[in-house]
């Protein structure tokens, strides 16, 4: 609870959110939690509400709340494909937090780190009901924010010992596997074809531009037998006879994904096999053989960011970090 309730609110900027420090393994628990509360019915999450002031870019307005976890509040984010030509992030936005008992907001916050992990995490959560446990090499496709951020939260579950990173800017893929070799002490590869990032990956994850007519790059035959992919773009990279291969199709949330499908994106993609949250709570069991293809699409939803931003509150207030703001 704020001390200053009503006064005060805490405001932490981007870097002030990253200062927090919150370890992904933390991270990861909050969004299987939540699932598990959303699989019990236990949350509130309207439907993703939105303007879009030009083709494929979007700012979205997402509340919830997670009455076990006292979290409530909205984001307000933006994702704009054309921002790296003026280099800005391609997602942009704050989170506002409120005090469950009063509905006063305590706190605001940059979303861009929160957003970032909540995402990966997401996958990891996926991947631990749809992956194989011994899952060793994983393809990454599209090496921003997401793509490190994925790889991350992968690497805190899974044995992996070998990463193939593609871009369709060579020298983003070969800063990445610089980098993420040295982070995650894994072997990270560059790669200058999109097949040789899934042909050989026992896990597949595709972080380029979200796209309402898929680019569909990845093509049938191309994920192996017994992988797992998980769509953090959507459908945009995957040619839709690609996708109909997978035994097991997934998303966070049906509505959202149908008020995506509405919007014009997901026009051709298999039937939904299970949401996350019933996975979570073994309504519907997640991988049950070794060569199943099994894909997740997780759309994101406000749940994933309102479980999290409580967390950065509460180390903030901890380490006193952040900048209190008169209400
Ligand atoms: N599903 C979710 O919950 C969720 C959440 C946040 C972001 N996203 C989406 O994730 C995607 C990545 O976001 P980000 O913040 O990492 O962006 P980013 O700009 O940091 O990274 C995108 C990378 O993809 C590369 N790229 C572009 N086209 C590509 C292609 N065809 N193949 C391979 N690489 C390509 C770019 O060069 C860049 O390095 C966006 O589409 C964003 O909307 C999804």
């Amino acid at each position: 609870m704020t001390p200053h309730l009503g006064q005060e609110l805490l405001y932490l900027s981007q870097s002030d959110v990253a200062s927090c420090g919150l370890a992904m393994p933390k991270v990861i628990g909050a969004i299987e939690s939540m699932f598990r509360e959303k699989g019990e019915g236990r949350v509130e999450i309207p439907p993703k509400i939105g303007v879009h002031t030009m083709p494929d870019a979007f700012i979205h307005a997402m509340p919830a709340f997670i009455p076990v976890q006292k979290a409530v509040g909205v984001k307000w984010v933006g994702g704009y494909p054309a921002n790296s030509q003026r280099s800005l992030p391609y997602i942009t936005g704050l989170v506002i937090l409120n005090d469950p008992e009063t509905g006063v907001p305590i706190s605001i916050m940059d979303c861009t780190w929160i957003t970032a992990q909540r995402t990966g995490a997401a996958t990891a959560v996926a991947a631990k009901y749809l992956a194989r446990t011994d899952s060793t090499t994983a393809g990454i496709l599209g090496c921003g924010v997401q793509g490190r951020s994925n790889l991350e939260a992968l690497k805190t579950l899974f044995p992996l010992k070998k990463v193939f990173a593609y871009d369709t800017h060579s020298d983003q893929a070969v800063r990445y596997a610089q980098q993420m070799s040295k982070q995650l002490e894994v072997e990270v590869v560059a790669v200058a074809d999109p097949k040789q990032a899934v042909v050989h990956s026992d896990i597949v994850v595709t972080t380029g531009p979200i796209l309402r007519k898929p680019h569909a790059t990845i093509q049938p035959g191309w994920l192996a037998k017994g992988a797992f992919a998980s769509l953090v773009d959507f459908d945009s990279y995957w040619h839709a006879a690609a996708l109909h291969e997978a035994d097991k199709f997934t998303t966070d949330d049906v509505l959202q994904l149908h008020y995506y499908r509405d919007m014009g994106y997901f026009q051709n993609i298999p039937p939904i096999y299970a949401d996350l949250g019933e996975l979570v709570t073994a309504r519907k069991p997640g991988r049950q053989l070794p060569g199943e293809r099994t894909i997740a699409c997780n759309l994101g939803l406000a749940l994933d960011d309102i479980a999290v931003a409580p967390l950065v509150y509460a180390r903030a207030m901890e380490l006193r970090i952040g900048t209190w703001l008169q209400l």
